[in-house]
């Protein structure tokens, strides 16, 4: 049985003492919970966030990465540099990159690997746009995404990705894909998984849901045959909020 891995994405929001606050209010209120948690932080919160969570479920990471290890970016940060202050997790290729800074199927790829060579999670973000799906193309779309992003990667780190199937029209939009449909799309990348990397290993990988989940409509999602939890945006910027998400099923 996989478990379910229930991430929250707060975008660039909150400031390092509202992040911190947030991690006092939620932490007892996720700390039986049978889910992983984690929240995917701006960079500037990282480092309070580690410190505010040692010793507790909730397990932290970042919203992008640079895939060298160091040099001549101005403005980057590196896989080195997240995993140098405890951070675990770090989101790879979120639609809202890919589409506002260029960020294409080669350099997720890229940065993935230099996720694992530095020993952080990488959730990796795939998703069609409302044009694609009503031309009939998410299922290619996505299955594509997905064997471009894990190319070149070795079956033990394909089984430790975790990917995010996230709708782009979903996002943000209030608008959810039914819960039939997002499972129906989780299915389709589970077995382009097992085409290139066998059973063991598409049977065990974590796919995600995203867009617009909230706590009236996760329990619905995440009891489905294949999706393993969520990526998490607006609806978890409120620990109240996420919490009742992360307890779905109680
Ligand atoms: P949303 O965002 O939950 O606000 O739709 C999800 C995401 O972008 O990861």
């Amino acid at each position: 049985m996989r478990k379910k891995v229930i991430a929250g994405n707060w975008k660039m929001n909150m400031l390092p003492n509202e992040a911190i606050e947030y991690i006092q209010t939620f932490e007892p209120m996720v700390k039986n919970s049978k889910a992983e948690v984690i929240l995917c932080v701006p960079y500037t919160d990282l480092f309070y966030c580690i410190m505010n969570a040692q010793n507790t479920n909730i397990k932290i990471g970042a919203q992008n990465m640079h895939f060298a290890e160091n040099g001549a970016y101005t403005g980057e940060v590196s896989g080195k540099m997240l995993k140098a202050i405890g951070v675990e997790y770090v989101i790879i290729g979120h639609s809202e990159r890919r589409q506002y800074y260029n960020e294409t199927d080669e350099s997720v790829n890229k940065k993935i690997k230099s996720a694992f060579e530095n020993d952080l999670k990488p959730i990796v973000c795939v998703g069609e746009t409302l044009e694609q799906r009503e031309s009939g193309e998410t299922e290619k779309i996505i299955t594509t995404q997905t064997k471009l992003a894990l190319d070149g990667l070795s079956k033990e780190q394909v089984k430790n990705t975790i990917i995010a199937y996230e709708p782009i029209w979903a996002i943000g939009t209030g608008k959810t894909a039914t819960s039939e449909d997002a499972n129906n799309s989780i299915k389709a990348i589970r077995n382009e998984i097992k085409k290139i990397y066998g059973e063991d290993v598409s049977e065990n990988v974590i796919i995600q849901y995203g867009g617009s989940v909230k706590s009236s409509n996760a329990k619905e999602l995440f009891t489905t045959s294949d999706i393993d939890g969520g990526l998490v945006g607006g609806a978890s910027l409120k620990p109240e909020e996420f919490s009742k998400i992360v307890n779905y099923d109680e």
